[in-house]
């Protein structure tokens, strides 16, 4: 069973001062994620989470994990100016695809630079010049499995180099000056497994040792970025943050540490795994509508949570206004857009649902309200913080009608 982290009568409150929708974010267990993690790798001196911006890219959440010693990494040089703004000191650049002005950006807020192609290592010299410190993103090719279970598809990812494009880069890089390396690999999304990170750590580790036996260079730390999934299903057991330090600590000590590499740093660069279960996407129910179906619509709609309309994703979904004993049916849970995939759920099993009945959609709180879009001229909804006093905080305020008009041109609202 999943259980929202808020009860009825505080949300009640909420929302009768905030109109939904909304995101609610859960300051509590943001903090005890952190520890979590920052506890389960402190064996690893140099170990730092770099929190994946794109996940959650509002800065009241950021300064959160900022408290909890988390650093950022970023994708575009947009989010590299909020977490300049916020005074980030550890600041990851994970892009591809860039261009030379978010390099040259990257650079002067002192960012990692963690080039995702090896043709990108001319690009940055010409457009940037090359920092003391640079790291390559690796893409094993073939397909990612944990036994017998395919994880996922290197082989067809966009993303980072091939290992001889990784030791030739390394070793162009050393010559030119480059002091500090690094190494970043994500091959596998929403892993339900303890296995991921350790069995992905030994693939590293293999290959830091074949980088430093066929170049002499020894990397100073390994970036085995996002990939820890959360239990979206009730069913699904959560992943243990715990074991998955010690799977990686054992994988280290039996590889690096050997071989005298024992001070290389770990890092990370979680999003889901740190967010999206302090977040609950909140909206009450407009209609009801019966055809070959039952339809429950609410007001919110895939531009405030696109996982489902776009990967069929499950979110689980409570009505905070019935118990759970009360008759059940059988339902879609719809938005408004003009758009058949607009559904936060199919045929879903749910208590009788009336009008005016407040949902919460579960596990929003990482690629949730940063995914959204404006299609149909819906807006941004607000979010809000429910701290760990109990009180809430509004966080970003709702988009108006204003905002949507106000890069047009020809166009003026107020007349
Ligand atoms: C480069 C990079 N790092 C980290 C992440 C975070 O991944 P997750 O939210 O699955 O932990 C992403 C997600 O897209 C990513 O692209």
């Amino acid at each position: 069973m999943k259980l929202p982290f808020i009860n009825k009568e505080a949300l009640d409150k909420i929302t009768a001062q905030y109109p939904t929708p909304f995101h609610l974010y859960d300051e509590k267990g943001i903090r005890e994620t952190a520890r979590a993690l920052n506890d389960a790798f402190s064996w690893n001196k140099g170990f730092k989470e770099y929190f994946a911006v794109k996940a959650t890219p509002t800065p009241a959440i950021l300064k959160i994990l900022q408290e909890e010693n988390c650093g950022v990494d970023c994708a575009t040089e947009v989010e590299l100016m909020m977490a300049h703004k916020l005074g980030f000191k550890d600041i990851m650049f994970s892009s591809n695809n860039t261009e030379g002005k978010e390099y040259r950006y990257a650079r002067q807020v002192g960012a990692i630079i963690n080039l995702d192609a090896y043709e990108d290592i001319a690009f940055l010299k010409e457009e940037a010049g090359l920092p003391e410190v640079v790291s390559l993103r690796y893409n094993p090719g073939g397909v990612f499995a944990l036994g017998t279970d395919i994880m996922d598809n290197p082989e067809e990812s966009k993303f980072g180099m091939t290992k001889e494009q990784l030791l030739k880069g390394f070793q162009e890089l050393r010559d030119q000056g480059v002091k500090t390396f690094g190494l970043h690999a994500f091959l596998a999304s929403n892993t339900i497994t303890n296995d991921y990170y350790p069995v992905l750590a030994r693939q590293l580790f293999e290959l830091i040792l074949e980088i430093r036996d066929q170049t002499g260079i020894k990397l100073d730390f390994i970036n085995l970025s996002g990939g820890i999934g959360v239990n979206y299903h009730p069913e699904e057991t959560a992943n243990d943050i715990a074991l998955i330090g010690e799977g990686v600590r054992a994988v280290y000590d039996e590889i690096l540490v050997p071989a005298g590499l024992g001070q290389i740093k770990i890092f990370t660069e979680l999003g889901r795994f740190m967010l999206a279960s302090h977040g609950l996407l909140v909206t009450k129910v407009l209609h009801r509508k019966t055809t070959y179906r039952t339809y429950i619509g609410v007001d919110a709609s895939a531009v405030n949570l696109l996982r489902p309309a776009m990967y069929g994703s499950y979110h689980h979904i409570t009505n905070m206004d019935k118990g759970e004993n009360a008759p059940k049916e059988i339902v879609d849970v719809v938005g408004g857009l003009c758009e058949n995939n607009d559904k936060f759920a199919k045929e879903r099993q749910l208590p009788v649902t009336d009008i005016g009945d407040t949902l919460v959609i579960h596990d929003t709180g990482a690629h949730g309200f940063s995914m959204g879009y404006q299609y149909n001229a819906k807006l941004r909804s607000a979010e809000i913080l429910y701290q760990e006093d109990g009180t809430a905080r509004l966080i970003r305020r709702a988009e108006t009608p204003e905002d949507y008009f106000a890069t047009l041109y020809g166009f003026d609202f107020e007349k």
